[in-house]
């Protein structure tokens, strides 16, 4: 299967998927390429460096369609299956869903539906929950939105910061982001 990752930032939930698909830890599949919005995005260089091709499409005040055209182009040129979105900070339009139906997936660092949008880990840490975790989900027009693939909980400890529980957090996404793709490569039969 082919796998197309979108970034915006870090990109440790690409290196994940980047290298359990180099590693066979997720089967007969590869990623073909990483797109960032954003030139400056970290994640960029860790790509490069493990030899994915990576493109970077800058919005450049265009309409988000006309944007979302052109990243749509490269990753059906490229033969991409299943796009994940990893720290991918925009909202995809109407027809970027229709062009890869079922074939779009996200991670949020909360258990959606609580706490969608930036700052989830924040916004549990100050709701005061006991237990938050991470969520594979697909995705369509609206923001954190769309049926859960897989959750994982993870508790809030009496000592925690805000810090220590997004980096607990972020631990269980590596883990979960690859099991979620395994599964559909799974259910694909690939
Ligand atoms: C992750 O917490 C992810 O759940 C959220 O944005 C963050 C991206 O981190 N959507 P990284 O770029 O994968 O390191």
């Amino acid at each position: 299967m082919k796998i197309g990752i979108l970034i915006s930032g870090r990109g440790s939930n690409m290196v994940a998927l980047v290298d359990a698909a180099k590693s066979g830890e997720i089967p007969d599949s590869e990623v073909a390429v990483v797109i960032s919005d954003k030139a400056d995005a970290a994640g960029l260089a860790k790509a490069r460096e493990r030899g994915v091709a990576t493109i970077v499409i800058e919005r450049q005040g265009r309409k988000r369609e006309e944007h979302d055209a052109e990243i749509t182009g490269e990753l059906s040129q490229r033969g991409v299956e299943l796009v994940c979105l990893a720290g991918y900070m925009r909202l995809l339009s109407p027809s970027f869903i229709k062009a890869f139906p079922n074939q779009i997936i996200n991670i949020h660092p909360s258990l959606l539906p609580a706490f969608p949008g930036l700052d989830a880990q924040r916004q549990a840490f100050e709701a005061g929950v006991k237990v938050t975790g991470c969520t594979v989900h697909f995705v369509d027009e609206h923001l954190d939105n769309g049926p859960a693939i897989l959750q994982k909980e993870v508790e809030v400890l009496d000592n925690d910061t805000i810090g220590t529980l997004s980096d607990r957090i972020l631990e269980q996404e590596h883990k979960l982001y690859v099991a979620a793709v395994k599964l559909l490569t799974r259910e694909r039969g690939v």
